[in-house]
């Protein structure tokens, strides 16, 4: 074991980055950075990112946009504590010397340009060209790797946390390169792991997280919340051959129109916001089109905005779907809708505090109340910047540390097939994906909570007798997430926000209260 570390961060995307930087100047932190953290969500957040910036945009305006994107199930506390600190936010990354794209036009109200997305009545998306993420992260993970408080371990992957007796959170456990495993023990422990959209085939980003954190908090017996609102993408690039790559609800801010196979706009039929209803609408309406057609995409034309406004404002997006062979100039491209974002997860206060003493969680694997039953553009990096300031506000004053004795489970020492491992991993993603995604029914939901329990008691047979081994810990935590997010779904007897269910389609009348599941809730057969 490792001992007494400070502040202990598992994940490396804007949220673990944020805090870290600012728990620093107070403690000594380590934060666990696998290199696949590169190619996490943060990165891909094209868009960029939504905060009242502009003299014409006020608060009251993004509050109401985000309530109505999350039908009914937002928490208002949680959606004003994060709207009110966004321009505070946005302001520190400036002085870090983030490269927001400047607006140079003579009528601009604010000195960065402003884009639009789905469900924002106002233009208050500040951005870095399309590739937003990519350039906030690199900013942040630059200054942590220089910070001479923050200690960056790159060479361990977390597979799980360490409790004590008392039920307090006392560190998490890893594995190196070779699978030799190490106790790092802290005072407390922060969550910024990502989401769980890697339990489904197709995703938005190469290398999503499969709630492996939101398992491992659960383990420890943090609440999750709201599980069954998993947000698909409307527009993904459908390019069976090549990696995932998703294209930025931007381009639609900026006028791209949804067309489909027969060359016609369908989403003025659907939702007088058109192109820029919120998202689940969006992605609801392609796949009906999908399905109507039998036709495996839809298509985005943004050719009407000129081949000088494309080469602008998408850079990096016409530059790799020219490297696919397709020019945004001159044709419209495939789109599909794909698992881009968890709008559920652990259930956390304003600061990122769980039910498990000395245990935060930040960013897509906490469960905050901001997004309700579907999160709205560009609101996710704001969350992640909003809650680590606050998560590192109350780090800054240490609670007690517990003293209870360390509980360690026991592991086996038997090998398992790389073959078994990736094979229960796509019989995973394909149940999820044909039961538990845009729309779901009973009975789909019914086979999918059958199925999956039955792979959970298989794979729960090579944990027992297997040596800790970062793939199969994954598995081990995302089969059993896929287990609570079906129970969420059968649960939830009416059709909001992401979760449709035509066997009940409408807002049930009682109000809307979020879903809340333990580990406890799941039974084995
Ligand atoms: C996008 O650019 O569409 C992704 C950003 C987000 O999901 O908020």
């Amino acid at each position: 074991m490792y001992g007494n570390h400070d502040v202990l961060i598992i994940g490396g995307g804007v949220a673990g980055l944020t805090l870290a930087l600012h728990c620093a100047d107070t403690r000594r932190v380590t934060l666990v950075r696998p290199a696949s953290d590169d190619r996490g969500a943060s990165r891909w957040a094209q868009g960029g990112i939504a905060a009242v910036l502009s003299p014409r945009d006020d608060f009251e305006a993004h509050i109401a946009d985000t309530l109505v994107a999350g039908d009914g199930l937002c928490d208002e506390r949680a959606v004003r504590f994060t709207i009110e600190r966004g321009p505070e936010a946005i302001e520190w990354l400036l002085s870090l010397g983030v490269p927001f794209t400047r607006d140079a036009s003579p009528d601009a109200d604010y000195p960065y340009h402003l884009t639009r997305e789905g469900g924002h009545g106002a233009r208050r998306v500040i951005h870095v060209e399309d590739a937003t993420g990519r350039a906030v992260l690199d900013t942040l993970k630059a200054r942590a790797e220089a910070h001479p408080s923050i200690i960056v371990r790159d060479d361990l992957t977390a597979i799980g946390l360490i409790g004590d007796t008392a039920g307090h959170c006392r560190g998490a456990r890893c594995l190196d390169a070779q699978g030799i495993p190490t106790d790092l023990m802290a005072q407390d422990t922060v969550l910024a792991t990502g989401g769980a959209s890697g339990l489904y085939r197709h995703t938005t980003s190469p290398q999503p997280a499969s709630g492996e954190g939101m398992l491992m908090a659960a383990e420890l017996g943090a609440e999750l919340m709201n599980l069954e609102f998993q947000q698909f993408h409307p527009t993904c690039l459908y390019d069976p051959e090549g990696p995932p790559f998703l294209i930025s609800e931007a381009v639609r801010g900026e006028g791209g129109r949804l067309i489909n196979t027969a060359g016609e706009r369908f989403m003025p039929a659907v939702d007088p916001r058109a192109e820029l209803a919120p998202r689940d609408i969006v992605a609801r309406a392609i796949d009906a089109e999908m399905q109507r057609s039998g036709e495996p995409h839809v298509w985005l034309d943004v050719r009407h905005l000129g081949g000088d406004a494309i080469r602008h404002h998408f850079p990096t997006i016409q530059a790799h779907c020219l490297s696919r062979g397709l020019d945004l100039v001159h044709q419209p491209i495939p789109v599909v809708p794909a698992a881009h974002y968890s709008c559920g997860g652990v259930a956390t206060d304003l600061d990122g505090a769980t039910a498990v003493p000395h245990l935060h969680a930040i960013g897509e694997v906490a469960c905050t109340g901001l997004h309700g039953a579907n999160r709205m553009a560009s609101n996710s990096l704001l969350e992640c910047l909003v809650f680590a300031r606050s998560c590192a506000a109350r780090l800054a004053h240490p609670a007690q540390a517990s003293s209870a004795r360390i509980a360690v489970a026991p592991s086996g020492d038997t090998p398992i097939a790389t073959e078994s491992i990736r094979a229960w991993r796509h019989t995973l993603r394909d149940l999820m994906s044909r039961y538990v995604a845009i729309v779901r029914h009973d009975d789909g939901l019914a086979n999918a909570d059958r199925a999956l329990t039955e792979l959970a008691d298989e794979i729960a047979l090579a944990v027992q007798r297997a040596a800790p081994e970062p793939a199969l810990a994954s598995l081990w935590h995302a089969v059993r997430l896929a287990r609570l997010t079906v129970a969420s779904a059968r649960v939830r007897r009416e059709s909001r926000g992401l979760h449709y269910n035509p066997d009940c389609p409408h807002h049930a009348e009682t109000p809307a209260r979020p879903s809340r599941c333990r580990l406890d809730d799941l039974t084995t057969h």
